[in-house]
């Protein structure tokens, strides 16, 4: 018998995973019920996937009402959110909940969910897609191979890119440390995850700079205007030009593909005029100069593990490069990652290149293809090895470390102490 899985949340990220779980493993599993606070959204996807009316909720807590409805439960809303649905979810009595990042930016949130998961034996699995891809489990295999001898440090690089970062973190859903979480936690708790992962040892001290410097409204240009399509004079050499962004320029069209337009509009289906629409009167088209934005636009971390080895994590929101760099360095030899290339060099042998897969798919989809894959492994009960699963217990850690890079950035970059529980 197929396993049922529900969804709440069905904006990209849910709306994603729905889609590889109906191509990939519609043998094994099926969507049951779905729940989304906008009935566009339920209007929109529930038809696609045979989800009845009496299966669409508009509230968690009508949803959770109704009991446990399925074997597996997924959870994608907005970061704020994350907390009390996944509290409810464990509290209803669902065994296998798949939650996106960040889980929350309060400490006392995050191991709560962590001990009630443990208490009522929930497999609580985080979204942290990018060490289920090729790239990241190679890396790791090498490492653990011991090639490399014993890690050194990391020098890790999250380019957000520029455009990117103006649209999620100055225009949009993560602009705002209140409405979500400080950037260091909502865009890089991957990165430290990743780099907690590869050093395999507790992380006992943390330090960090950085700041929101650019996208404030004293960097404005002569003639700025509130809104780019609202009269601003200065949209000629803006690179931010929310119109060129998201109408005219074909480039960054071809890059703003069909989910960043469901962003901009709300909806999954959008018409040339909807788009028009949201970026003449909608918050995506606002001057970047004038957001209520408050994240960071640049931050370092310096982390040391117990082992001795040390890691940077530099996160910037201006490279024209929309990808993460590494250099791995241990005592017998080290790894340079570009995008998705990666180079291993042996002191005093041979330098390669590693191939990691035949096919790299954009951005993190082919973490997102294989974190739905084990997930629907474990809930079929084909295995309980939960070795790289990232569990809740793994995503304490980054988390820990995201907000201690951030306690200490508001103090001058003091040293914060990590200490294990
Ligand atoms: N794992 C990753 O790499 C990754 C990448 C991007 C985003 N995310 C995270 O995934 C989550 C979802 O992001 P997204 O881009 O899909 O957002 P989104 O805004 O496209 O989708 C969120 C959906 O949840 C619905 N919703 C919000 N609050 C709700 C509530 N209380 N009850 C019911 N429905 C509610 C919204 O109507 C919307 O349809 C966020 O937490 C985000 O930080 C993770």
């Amino acid at each position: 018998m197929k396993k049922t899985v529900s969804v709440i949340g069905l904006g990209n990220r849910g709306t994603e995973y729905m889609g590889f779980l109906k191509y990939f493993h519609r043998s094994k599993v099926e969507i049951y019920a779905l729940c989304d606070k906008r009935q566009q959204a339920l209007d929109d996807i529930a038809p696609k996937y045979g989800v009845p009316k009496e299966r669409q909720f508009l509230s968690p807590d009508v949803f959770f009402a109704h009991g446990v409805l399925s074997d597996a439960l997924i959870i994608a809303t907005q970061d704020a959110s994350h907390y009390e649905i996944t509290k409810q979810a464990i509290l209803t009595g669902y065994k296998y909940i798949l939650l996106e990042k960040p889980v929350s930016g309060v400490r006392a949130e995050y191991t709560e969910l962590r001990d009630l998961a443990l208490a009522h034996g929930v497999l609580l699995v985080i979204c942290h897609v990018l060490r289920y891809s090729n790239y990241y489990s190679k890396i790791k295999e090498i490492i653990q191979s011991g090639e490399l001898g014993d890690i050194v440090s990391i020098n890790h690089t999250e380019n957000v890119g520029y455009f990117h970062f103006a649209h999620s973190f100055v225009r949009g859903n993560w602009r705002s440390e209140a409405e979500s979480t400080p950037s260091i936690l909502a865009k890089c708790c991957h990165d430290i995850d990743l780099i907690a992962w590869f050093m395999d040892a507790p992380c006992v001290s943390v330090s960090s700079v950085g700041s929101l410097k650019f996208f404030r409204k004293e960097n404005a240009p002569a003639g700025a205007a509130p809104t780019c399509m609202g009269g601003c004079k200065a949209k000629k050499d803006c690179p931010y030009d929310a119109q060129r962004l998201y109408l005219t320029d074909p480039f960054y069209k071809a890059k703003f593909i069909k989910f960043m337009k469901r962003t901009l509009t709300g909806k999954t289906h959008n018409k040339k005029s909807d788009v028009e629409a949201a970026v003449k009167n909608g918050d995506y088209g606002r001057c970047v100069f004038f957001c209520d934005n408050d994240v960071c636009d640049n931050q370092f971390v310096t982390m040391t593990f117990q082992s001795g080895a040390t890691a940077v994590l530099e996160m910037n929101g201006f490279s024209d490069k929309m990808f993460r760099e590494c250099h791995i360095v241990g005592t017998k030899g080290e790894l340079v990652g570009y995008g998705t290339k990666l180079k291993k060099h042996i002191f005093g042998g041979k330098t390669s290149n590693v191939k990691t897969s035949k096919l790299h798919l954009s951005g993190h989809v082919e973490g997102d293809i294989r974190l739905i894959a084990g997930f629907v492994k474990l809930i079929c009960g084909e295995t309980t090895d939960l070795t790289n699963i990232t569990t809740i217990e793994a995503t304490v850690v980054s988390h820990d470390i995201a907000l201690a890079a951030e306690q200490s950035r508001k103090h001058g970059g003091a040293p914060v102490l990590l200490e294990s529980e």
